[in-house]
């Protein structure tokens, strides 16, 4: 597969990457980010890119491949709704329709978060914003979107969060975490375990749309 990796830099995003790179059925990673990843291998190739609402600039860049794994997203903590929204569906909806213009045959992967609300009518903000991306994602005409509804993610091999309070908590709570992902697959996974099913679900497909913790885990 060629795929294309959104949010490289972030937690998600490393962890992915990480596994696209050691895995040997994936022969070309395209990063496309507004910051470098730092690192080198053969099979990776980086665009830098300042508008993530219009990519019409490196459409020949974004052509010719097989699956996109969409990492990028933010927290909403703290964050104003306007641009909270603005981030995580204009951003989104925004990139997977210049996606599927270019690569009708393309699988696309997305990283929304656990309690997503797929009515899109539920109580939190936050939420519902996920729910109405996935939604509009799975009409795109893309050959087969996944929903990947993590819930906490285990960082792995070096992999940190760009949110600096998500760092803190996850290595003050590292035991606890380790334990959580061994014992607890609807409330943990790793950030390698989410990388490598989105490579097996992106190449083989899934028998479902949304993938929540406990599916995750069980690839
Ligand atoms: N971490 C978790 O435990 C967890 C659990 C469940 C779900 N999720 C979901 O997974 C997704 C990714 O989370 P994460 O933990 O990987 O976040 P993160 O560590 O904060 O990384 C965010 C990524 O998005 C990029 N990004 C943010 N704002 C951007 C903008 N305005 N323009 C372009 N790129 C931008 C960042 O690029 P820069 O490096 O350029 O800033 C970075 O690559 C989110 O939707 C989150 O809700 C995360």
């Amino acid at each position: 597969m060629k795929v294309i990796l959104f949010g490289a830099t972030g937690m998600v995003g490393q962890g992915v990457l990480r596994e696209c790179l050691l895995d040997p059925g994936i022969e070309q990673v395209l990063v496309v980010g507004r910051s470098p990843t730092g690192q080198r291998h053969a099979k990776l190739r980086e665009v830098l890119h300042k508008d993530f609402t219009d990519f019409s600039t490196i459409e020949s860049d974004l052509t010719g491949y097989d699956a996109c794994f969409f990492c990028l997203g933010v927290s909403s903590v703290g964050m104003d709704p306007e641009r909270y929204r603005h981030l995580t569906y204009d951003v989104t909806m925004a990139a997977a329709k210049t996606l599927v213009a270019l690569n009708p045959n393309m699988v696309f992967t997305y990283v929304t978060g656990r309690s997503t609300d797929s009515t899109e009518q539920g109580p939190v903000r936050w939420a519902r914003v996920k729910g109405k991306t996935e939604n509009d994602l799975l009409k795109l005409p893309f050959k087969a979107a996944y929903m990947f509804r993590p819930a906490g993610i285990q960082p792995l091999h070096g992999v940190r969060s760009k949110t600096s309070w998500v760092n803190a908590i996850y290595v003050v709570a590292a035991p606890l975490l380790s334990y959580l992902a061994r014992t607890s697959p609807k409330f943990m996974t790793t950030s390698e375990q989410l990388g490598r099913a989105m490579i097996k679900v992106a190449r083989d497909g899934y028998r479902k749309p949304v993938l929540e913790s406990e599916d995750i885990n069980a690839i």
